[in-house]
């Protein structure tokens, strides 16, 4: 088959084989094709809206090190930082205010914050009446249990490539086993599940891409966070070409393809790689934006990667730019939650 006649059927059935989806990725000429068909599935399913998502990092403290990330705890340069908890509720209260309907709380694994302690800022921030996301990395199925049960609703954990091989490479006294064990484990006690990959890194081949995008929908995923990997000279990583914006885009817009309904945002990674790259995103399958809160000294001490675009902006001002620009493309913002599936 050719390009087109398998975006043609992906965007009818949402089913595509292995070998279907590598012979996408490898063609680069059916890219602008394929960002049309997400567009208009996008549409369909899960209509024009914009869910914001208020992102509060609440610790860059990692015990881990991952090979790509600036976090990582080998990495002397980092400033770092951990909120206290009456600085969390806090921020989440601001969430509030500005108008936001979902507060996801993002940290390195911070030994710091026991289960204990996450229950605690749980307790305290869900009589706000917000929806809660959690990424905070690998625990334990009891840690994810005592979360939900204080008041947690979603989950965010990339599984960065589903290349055993090339992810325990990369994710040193990691287990790929562990990573599934947790994914699963989250979506027994019934998380909104987020899951996702970076894309470009060394090594990657296009075929475990289209093995990740199948993963997606295995798993039943409900949200799908890509991001094209960007070297952080802080790490071991530091020489891999620098990346571009497209490869990215057209993973995130298979994935809208083969998984119409789920929830994809267009990340702060794909707008740090070009300036209207958010917009591009949400008009090739994205329908969520997560706007960083974080203020002061900790919104630039978060670096994963270089250049992160945003850190010089305060949340307010973001959230007026943003608004203007989603206006100006026809898409309004959300007042709902942005469940994946309607809650009875
Ligand atoms: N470039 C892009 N994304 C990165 N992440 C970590 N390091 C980088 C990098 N250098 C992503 C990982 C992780 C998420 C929180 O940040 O995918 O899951
Ligand atoms: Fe830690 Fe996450 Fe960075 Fe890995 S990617 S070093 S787990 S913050």
């Amino acid at each position: 088959m050719d390009s087109q006649a398998l975006i043609l059927k992906a965007e009818q059935t949402h089913c595509l084989t292995e070998d279907e989806l590598l012979h996408l990725l490898q063609d680069d000429s059916a890219d602008e094709a394929i960002f049309q068909a997400a567009d208009r599935v996008r549409q369909k399913y899960v209509g024009n809206e914009v869910h914001l998502r208020a992102l509060i990092e609440f610790t860059n403290i990692c015990k881990n090190n991952c090979l790509y990330c600036g976090l990582r705890a080998q990495n002397p340069c980092v400033h770092r930082y951990r909120m206290s908890e009456d600085d969390i509720v806090a921020l989440a209260q601001k969430a509030v205010q500005y108008g936001y309907k979902t507060v996801v709380l993002q940290g390195g694994e911070d030994p710091a914050f026991t289960t204990e302690k996450m229950v605690s800022v749980l307790q305290k921030i869900k009589p706000l009446g917000l929806a809660i996301t959690l990424s905070l990395g690998e625990r334990l199925y009891e840690d994810y249990q005592a979360f939900k049960a204080a008041g947690a609703d979603r989950y965010l954990l990339r599984i960065e490539t589903t290349d055993k091989a090339l992810y325990e490479k990369y994710n040193p006294a990691m287990s790929f086993e562990n990573r599934l064990r947790c994914l699963r484990d989250l979506k027994s006690l019934g998380y909104e599940v987020g899951t996702g990959i970076l894309v470009g890194l060394p090594e990657q081949s296009l075929r475990s891409i289209a093995k990740d995008i199948l993963f997606f929908k295995d798993l039943g995923a409900d949200m799908i966070g890509l991001g094209p990997f960007i070297p952080n000279p802080q790490t071991p990583l530091k020489d891999a070409p620098q990346p571009v914006l497209e490869p990215a885009l057209k993973v995130m817009a298979l994935t809208r393809l083969l998984l119409p309904d789920v929830n994809i945002p267009a990340t702060t990674a794909m707008e740090t790689l070009a300036p209207n790259g958010r917009i591009k995103a949400l008009q090739s399958g994205a329908n969520v934006v997560m706007p960083n809160i974080t203020e002061g000294e900790e919104r630039q001490n978060y670096a994963l990667y270089p250049g992160k675009a945003g850190a010089l902006d305060t949340p307010l001002a973001f959230r007026d730019k943003l608004t203007a620009k989603l206006t100006e493309i026809g898409r309004p913002v959300s007042t709902g939650y942005g469940w994946h599936k309607i809650k009875h």
